[in-house]
């Protein structure tokens, strides 16, 4: 299959890229906090709008899902402190929650935190708990936490040293970032140059930052962690999304 049918197959049935409508963007106003509040609700306007089909969408990779949850678990122990950050609609916190002390998980969009909830309802995980917060912002006194995780969340951000930023912050010293990242940039050029500007402009995907691995991994050795490991988990064809693990220096 090449690489813009793929795209095109990936946008229709893989959560990353849900189908959507376009948002109404609210004006933002003279004051620093009304804008930032402004710019987190037409983010959260927009995954809101798509959280019932991104719950009800099925994980396409399911064997690379799973290599990358076995993954995950064995770099937490049991006393660990982890926040997850762009959670959706918690499959992998629930997952994951555990085999931690205790975890935070975080998305800017309530619809998403609803359905997290109701699922954990379902299935009670007394460790985990999730509320609704923005990555883009610091995470100021939720956790300093042993590792913080976001999975399929660092292309989406607006500002990818912001974003990395308020993680690092949220990590002690010696704790652990891991990501797992689509690199748009590792796709065909049709994609990020035209099919997705066109999605954007008809409302049919979200904001997305172009980077392949390389980037990404300077990205997150300029906020001052060392990279301990870049993997791939991917079982069907080119896999564009980068496995990170990075450590907060002690
Ligand atoms: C592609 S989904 C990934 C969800 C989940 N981590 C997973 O791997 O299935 C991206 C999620 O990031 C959330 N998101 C997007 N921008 C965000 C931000 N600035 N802060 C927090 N969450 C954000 C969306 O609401 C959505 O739930």
């Amino acid at each position: 299959m090449d690489s813009i049918r793929w795209f095109a197959t990936t946008i229709y049935t893989d959560p990353v890229f849900p189908m959507t409508s376009p948002s109404i963007a609210p004006r933002p106003t003279a004051s620093p906090d009304t804008a930032s509040r402004a710019s987190t609700a037409r983010k959260a306007a927009f995954w809101d709008r798509v959280a019932r089909k991104y719950a009800a969408d099925p994980i396409t990779d399911m064997a690379g899902y799973e290599a990358t949850l076995r993954r995950a678990q064995a770099l937490l122990a049991p006393d660990d402190e982890v926040l997850e950050i762009g959670c959706g609609t918690g499959t992998t916190a629930l997952r994951l929650a555990p085999f931690t002390r205790r975890m935070l998980a975080t998305d800017v969009s309530a619809s998403m935190i609803t359905i997290a909830r109701e699922k954990l309802a379902a299935r009670p995980v007394p460790q985990l708990r999730f509320e609704v917060a923005d990555a883009d912002a610091p995470v100021s006194g939720l956790v300093a936490g042993d590792a913080v995780l976001a999975f399929n969340l660092l292309h989406l951000v607006s500002d990818l040293d912001q974003t990395l930023a308020a993680a690092v912050q949220s990590l002690r010293p010696g704790g652990l970032l891991i990501s797992k990242t689509p690199c748009i940039a590792e796709m065909n050029p049709l994609v990020p140059r035209l099919a997705l500007p066109l999605m954007r402009a008809i409302g049919k995907a979200p904001h997305v930052l172009v980077f392949d691995g390389n980037a990404l991994q300077a990205a997150i050795v300029r906020q001052g962690l060392e990279i301990l490991a870049v993997e791939r988990h991917g079982t069907r064809g080119k896999d564009i999304r980068v496995f990170i693990v990075a450590r907060k220096p002690a």
